[in-house]
C-alpha cells in the first residue's frame, strides 16, 4: 500500500489547476445512464473514485472512451446489466447513485446497499423511499436493494417528496429518477450544494426539465426521454479548499485557477477570520497567509454553511493557529477519526461527542499516522506539511479517491513529498 512521506516546515507557494470536482463528476456520469444518445463530458477528474464509477457503469454495459486529458465520452446504448455489485459498492458508496437513473431507463436494477463507512453509519432509505413514492416496488433481499416499476408500468410516475433530512446524493438519485417519469416531481427539503446544480444543468443540457436546483424545491416534469449533450464538470471546490488551508496552515501565498470562490463563501469567510488575505478573481483564487493564523470556530452544516468535508482540514488549520477553537461536526456521527493522528503529531485536541475542542500549538513535529478516510487524509496531509521533519502517512488509497495528483500539485507549490510505493 503506498505511502506519502513529507518533510513538513516549508511555506507553500506558487501556482496550481485545480481540479474538475468529484462529487459532481460521480452524479454526471451515473446520468450517462438515461439517455441511450452519448453524454461527452470535460473536466472529468482523474481520480480513483471515477474510474470505479466508469468500470461500473461499464459493466452494465455503458461504451466508455477517453478523450485527451479530462475527457470522457459515455454510450449506454447497449445498458442490458442494470446491477451494481457489493466489490464495488463496498469501495465506492457514491455507486448508490445508479439507482435511480437505472430505474428510469430500464425499469429495473439492483444493487448492493452499502454498509456503514468509516465516518458514519449513512443510511440509505430517503432515496429508496422517494422512488416507492414514485411508484418503485422495492425489496431488499441477500443484502441488495432490488427495484423495480409496479406491475403493468412503463414509467416512475410524478410525486411530491419531502426528504426527511437534507441528503446530497439522496437528492441527486431523486431527481435522476424524476427526469424520466410520467408527469411532475418536487422534491422538498432538497440539497442545495453546488454539485445538484450542476448535475441539474448537465440534465437539462440533455433535454430535461428542472428547475429550483439550488434552492430547497426542485420541480422537474418528466419528459420520455433524453437526447445527446455535452458538460463540463465544475470545479472541485473542496479540493480548492484543501489548497488553501494547506497554504493558510503553512503561512503560505498561492494562486489557484480554474476555479473560484462562488461556493466557498463559508470557507473563504473562516480563512479571513483567520488572519488570510484573498483575493477573488473571477477564475481564480489568491491566498496570502499571516505569519501565525487565529483560531476559529466551526459548525458543519448543508451548503450553503460551512461544509463537512472542509471539517477535517480546518481542524488540522486551527491545531497551530493562535488560540482556541471548537469544531463541531452536524452530518456525520464518526468524523473525527483524524483528531487522533493529529494529536499523535503534538496537537492539543479534546473530544466531547460532536463537539472538538482544538488549542493551538506553536509547532507540530513529524510521526507516522495513518489515513482512515478521503478528508481525513487532507487533515494529515495539511498537519504534515506544518510538521517540522518527516511525516509519514499510510493507507494513502483514500487520498487517490478524490485528489487528483496530489503529490505533483503540492510539489508545484515547492512541498517536499514523495510517495512510496
Ligand atoms: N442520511 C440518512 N438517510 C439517507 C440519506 C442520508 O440518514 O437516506 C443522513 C446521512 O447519514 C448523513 C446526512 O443524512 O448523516 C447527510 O448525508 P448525505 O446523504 O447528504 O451524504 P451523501 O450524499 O452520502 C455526499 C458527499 C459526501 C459529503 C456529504 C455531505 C458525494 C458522492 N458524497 O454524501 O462527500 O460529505 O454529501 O455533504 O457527493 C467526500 O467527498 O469525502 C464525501 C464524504
Amino acid at each position: 500500500m503506498d505511502k506519502l512521506l513529507i518533510r513538513g516546515g516549508r511555506p507553500l507557494a506558487g501556482e496550481i489547476a485545480i481540479s474538475g470536482a468529484k462529487n459532481a463528476a460521480l452524479p454526471i456520469l451515473c446520468a450517462s445512464l438515461l439517455s441511450a444518445d452519448p453524454l461527452q463530458l470535460t473536466n472529468v477528474p482523474r481520480l480513483r473514485d471515477v474510474s470505479t464509477m466508469l468500470r461500473l457503469i461499464e459493466q452494465m454495459g455503458v461504451k466508455v472512451a477517453h478523450e485527451g486529458s479530462d475527457g470522457v465520452l459515455l454510450d449506454s446504448h447497449g445498458l442490458d446489466n442494470p446491477l451494481a455489485p457489493y466489490d464495488m459498492v463496498k469501495t465506492m458508496r457514491a455507486s448508490i447513485l445508479v439507482l435511480g437513473p437505472l430505474l428510469a431507463r430500464h425499469g429495473e436494477a439492483r444493487v448492493s446497499l452499502p454498509g456503514g463507512c468509516a465516518i458514519g453509519a449513512r443510511p440509505v432509505e430517503q432515496h429508496t423511499r422517494g422512488l416507492q413514492a414514485m411508484g418503485a416496488e422495492i425489496q431488499v433481499e441477500h443484502g441488495y436493494i432490488h427495484a423495480r416499476l409496479g406491475a403493468g408500468r412503463r414509467r416512475l410516475k410524478g410525486a411530491r417528496i419531502v426528504t426527511d433530512m437534507v441528503t446530497v446524493t439522496g437528492t441527486e438519485n431523486l431527481m435522476m429518477a424524476a427526469v424520466l417519469a410520467d408527469g411532475d416531481t418536487t422534491i422538498e427539503n432538497a440539497a442545495r450544494e453546488p454539485e445538484v446544480v450542476d448535475l441539474a444543468n448537465c440534465l437539462i443540457s440533455m433535454g430535461a426539465r428542472i428547475s429550483g436546483a439550488g434552492s430547497d424545491k426542485i420541480r422537474i416534469r418528466g419528459v420520455e426521454r433524453l437526447h445527446a449533450a455535452t458538460h463540463a464538470v465544475m470545479a472541485d471546490r473542496i479540493e480548492t479548499g484543501t489548497y488553501l488551508c494547506a497554504a493558510a496552515a503553512t503561512g503560505g501565498d498561492i494562486r489557484l485557477t480554474g476555479t473560484s470562490a462562488a461556493y466557498l463563501d463559508a470557507v473563504v469567510d473562516k480563512l479571513l477570520d483567520a488572519g488570510c488575505e484573498i483575493v477573488a478573481e473571477r477564475e481564480a483564487i489568491r491566498l496570502k497567509a499571516p505569519p501565525r493564523l487565529k483560531a476559529v470556530s466551526v459548525r458543519t452544516s448543508p451548503y450553503p454553511a460551512f461544509p463537512t468535508d472542509m471539517q477535517a482540514q480546518f481542524m488540522a488549520v486551527n491545531c497551530v493557529a493562535e488560540g482556541s477553537a471548537v469544531i463541531r461536526e452536524t452530518i456525520f456521527e464518526n468524523r473525527f477519526m483524524h483528531a487522533v493522528e493529529l494529536i499523535r503529531l503534538g496537537a492539543d485536541i479534546k473530544i466531547d461527542a460532536s463537539n472538538a475542542m482544538v488549542t493551538g500549538v506553536e509547532r507540530l513535529d513529524g510521526a507516522t499516522v495513518m489515513a482512515t478516510d478521503l478528508r481525513a487524509s487532507a487533515s494529515l496531509v495539511i498537519a504534515g506539511l506544518v510538521a517540522q521533519g518527516e511525516t509519514l502517512i499510510e493507507r494513502i488509497y483514500h487520498l487517490d479517491r478524490g485528489y487528483e495528483g496530489i503529490e505533483q500539485k503540492l510539489g508545484r507549490l515547492g512541498a517536499q513529498v514523495r510517495r512510496i510505493r
